[in-house]
């Protein structure tokens, strides 16, 4: 149906941005006198860590190697999040932790992007308040990192590109990865659901879909590289394939990345209950390597706030599709976030919460105190609840999910799981991670890193599941 078609980049301009890195390439190796570094730090989601990944691509064109501390880079690069307001407070501490740095090494180069510098408020923050950052640029330039950098390196003045738009999607540029084993595959950018309490769709504009054609190309090059836990990413990956006319829709994708030949697991992130169909849950179940865990925020048990939130469910609805769930994968793993003390958040409806999270049980919860967001429609929300009456009812939710998660563990104990292996933390420690996103240390060879091995667990401690090697792959 034409018209309602997301945009792509064209070709030619991604071109261009190629010429303007090999030019950028040319006058980093004069300014540095040898191969320049950079340290590229990302904050907040995974959509984050893959645009990340991305711009690493574009630093590669320009002959950037990569550093693992600001220290001595020539290049320090935070790609920020806008999510909460601590996540805020973050970035503009590390920042002004730079400024010694950058006193004493002038022609180091500072920049910063992503969803936080997609907002006016904070852009003409740096500018006026940081005035050792170099560059600055929002979500939607992401594809111009060569063309900014030549700007900077021709007149040493200050770059800011953050104007909102165009809202296309730009293919071609190279994910420069460092997530091991591990994937993150974008399906599709931007959001059209305007929670009430959420930036996402004002820093990252409208949803858009990435061709079929391209995330199988993309998910194939991962698997031929080695990965073996690819996650699909975008905002409500439920609603895929809906500004594209291909005929793919969410389900679809799945089986056909699925069909794709190799060993590994395939996960997606977020579902947004409100689009989340027994369709898709049933394409779940009939799919062999996706895995079975299902990441489905809920947010809040209650419906009074799920209508203030604007989230386009109920309690109802939300705990039919998780007993569907359950009843097509009695293996399932559910991950879910919730917002604590969204305004005007009452007792009861917080205990509705806490009764939601008792009757589904999760795996593990991603727990937050309502920040204030400037700009959405919450933050004009009367919030009479006091911080330390937040702070009690965030501790309470999470004392509850503690208990849930130990029984879970423990039923753990003595049972076998394939998992896919990280390095662990401690030396001859490895990790192994279950399909259902539980991670089991166990002593093994580091060569094992990166292969699926079968553990059985041995012990399930309050926070640590252990367990030993029963196969190295099986
Ligand atoms: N305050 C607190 N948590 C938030 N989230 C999103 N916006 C806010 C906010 N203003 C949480 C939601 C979302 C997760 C990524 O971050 O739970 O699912
Ligand atoms: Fe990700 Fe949202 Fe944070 Fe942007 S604001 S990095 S989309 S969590």
């Amino acid at each position: 149906m034409p018209g309602k078609i997301n945009s792509f980049v064209p070709e030619g301009e991604i071109q261009a941005q190629k010429a303007y890195a090999a030019l950028a390439k040319e006058m980093l190796i004069r300014r540095y006198g040898r191969q320049p570094s950079a340290f590229v730090h990302t904050y907040g989601c995974q959509g984050n860590v893959a645009d990340s990944e991305r711009i690493k691509g574009q630093l590669d064109w320009m002959g950037f190697g990569f550093a693992d501390s600001p220290d001595d880079a020539d290049l320090v690069l935070y790609n920020t999040c806008a999510v909460r307001e601590h996540a805020e407070d973050r970035v503009f501490g590390n920042v002004g932790a730079l400024k010694p740095i950058k006193e004493k090494r002038p022609d180091m180069i500072i920049a910063l992007c992503g969803c936080m510098m997609q907002q006016d408020r904070i852009a003409s923050r740096i500018k006026k308040s940081y005035p050792y950052v170099n560059i600055v640029f929002g979500t939607y330039a992401l594809y111009r990192v060569p063309q900014m950098f030549y700007e900077y390196l021709s007149d040493g003045k200050r770059v800011f590109d953050t104007a909102p738009g165009p809202e296309a999607i730009a293919e071609g540029i190279p994910a420069v990865r460092d997530s091991g084993a591990r994937g993150w595959l974008p399906i599709m950018y931007g959001c059209n659901n305007f929670c009430t309490y959420c930036i996402v769709p004002y820093v990252r504009g409208r949803e858009r879909s990435r061709r079929p054609g391209e995330i199988l190309a993309e998910a194939e090059r991962l698997v031929g590289s080695g990965v073996k836990d690819i996650t699909l990413l975008g905002q409500n990956v439920n609603s895929y394939g809906k500004t594209l006319d291909a005929g793919v829709d969410f389900a679809a994708l799945l089986r056909a990345v699925n069909d794709i030949p190799g060993d590994f697991l395939i996960r997606f992130m977020t579902s947004h209950p409100k689009d989340c169909t027994k369709d898709l849950l049933d394409a779940m179940a009939q799919c062999g390597k996706v895995a079975r865990h299902l990441h489905l925020p809920v947010q809040s048990g209650s419906d009074t706030v799920l209508a203030r939130m604007h989230r386009g469910y109920t309690r109802e609805k939300y705990l039919s599709l998780i007993s569907y769930a359950k009843q097509v994968m009695p293996d399932i793993s559910l991950t879910s976030d919730i917002i604590v003390g969204f305004p005007g958040e009452t007792e009861a409806e917080f205990e509705d919460t806490l009764s939601l999270v008792a009757e589904v049980g999760y795996t593990s919860l991603f727990t937050f105190i309502y920040s204030k967001r400037p700009g959405t429609p919450a933050a004009e929300l009367e919030d009479p609840v006091t911080r330390a009456e937040k702070n009690r009812r965030f501790k309470a939710l999470t004392d509850l999910q503690e208990s849930i998660a130990a029984k879970n563990r423990a039923a753990m104990n003595g049972r076998v799981f394939r998992t896919l292996v990280e390095p662990g933390e401690e030396p001859g420690m490895l990790m192994g991670r279950t399909a259902g996103n539980v991670a089991i240390l166990f002593p093994g060879d580091p060569s094992l890193v990166g292969s699926f091995a079968s553990l059985r667990v041995t012990e399930a401690l309050n926070w640590i599941v252990k367990g030993e090697l029963v196969l190295p792959a099986g």
